[in-house]
C-alpha cells in the first residue's frame, strides 16, 4: 500500500535538534535570558527565522531591525555550524540504517522533507545521502513547517502521490505539515507532544516486523 516513506532529518535521521538547542540556548544567554526545553519544542521543524522570532518572544525581546535579527541568525548559525562539524557516520539514530535498507530492499522509495538550509551538510557528514532518492530542504521550499509544502515537494520529486506516502516526524510542526499534506505520519519520541501522528514510536530499534507488515505492508524478516 505504501511506496514512499519521507524522513524528517533533525532529530529524526540525526541528533541535531540538541544541537540547535544548545546554539539557540547561547543565544538567549547572550541576550540575557534562559531559554527552556520546552520552550525549543516550539521551534522544532520551525525555519530558522521563525525560530529566531519565537525565541525572541520568549525572551520578551521585541524591537530589533530586520538587519539586527539576520545578524542574530546568523551567529546563531555559526556555532550550530561548530557544533555540526563533530558528526560522523556513527551519530545516525539507532536503527534508522537498517530500516533505511529495508525499505529499499523491498522497493519503497525514500526522501529528506527537511526545513534546513544545513540538510546537505548533515547528509553528507553522516554519509547517509546514497540511502534516499530525493531531498526537499529548506534551500528548495518557501514555506516552513507546519505548512505542507516541504512534504508534497518530497512525494513530488519520488513520483508519488501524498496518500501513498508514510511520513516520520520528531516535531509538532512536522506532523501538522504530513497531515495537511495528505500523508500518513508516524511520530517519533513524546507520544504526548505529537498526539496528531497516526502512531507513535519511541525510536526506529522500537520498529516491529509486526509493525511493519501492519502499517506499512512489508515482511520485516
Ligand atoms: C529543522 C529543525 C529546526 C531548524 C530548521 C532550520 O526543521 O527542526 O529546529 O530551525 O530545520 O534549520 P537551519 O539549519 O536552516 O537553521
Ligand atoms: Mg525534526
Amino acid at each position: 500500500p505504501f511506496e514512499a516513506a519521507i524522513f524528517d532529518l533533525d532529530g529524526v535521521i540525526v541528533d541535531t535538534a540538541k544541537f540547535h538547542y544548545q546554539a539557540w540556548k547561547r543565544l538567549a544567554g547572550e541576550l540575557g535570558f534562559d531559554f527552556s526545553e520546552s520552550t525549543n519544542e516550539q521551534l522544532k521543524g520551525v525555519s530558522r527565522m521563525e525560530s529566531l522570532e519565537l525565541l525572541l518572544r520568549s525572551g520578551g525581546i521585541t524591537d530589533l531591525t530586520a538587519e539586527r535579527k539576520e545578524e542574530l541568525a546568523s551567529r546563531k548559525n555559526e556555532w550550530y555550524k561548530e557544533l555540526l562539524d563533530t558528526l560522523t557516520p556513527g551519530d545516525v539514530l539507532p536503527g534508522v540504517s537498517g530500516f533505511l535498507g529495508l525499505l529499499r530492499s523491498r522497493g519503497v522509495r525514500t526522501a529528506i522533507a527537511s526545513a534546513s538550509k544545513n540538510a546537505p551538510l548533515i547528509l553528507e557528514k553522516v554519509n547517509i545521502r546514497p540511502l534516499f532518492d530525493a531531498v526537499a530542504d529548506g534551500n528548495t521550499i518557501g514555506r516552513a513547517k507546519p505548512d505542507p509544502e516541504v512534504f508534497l515537494q518530497a512525494g513530488r520529486l519520488l513520483g508519488v502521490a501524498p496518500a501513498a506516502c508514510f511520513v516520520f516526524e520528531d516535531a509538532a510542526a512536522g506532523v501538522e505539515g504530513a497531515i495537511r499534506a495528505g500523508m500518513r505520519v508516524v511520530g517519533i519520541g513524546d507520544g504526548a507532544l505529537l498526539a496528531r501522528a497516526h502512531l507513535t514510536i519511541a525510536s526506529f530499534e522500537q520498529l516491529e516486523p509486526v509493525f511493519l507488515l501492519s502499517h506499512i505492508g512489508l515482511n520485516g524478516d
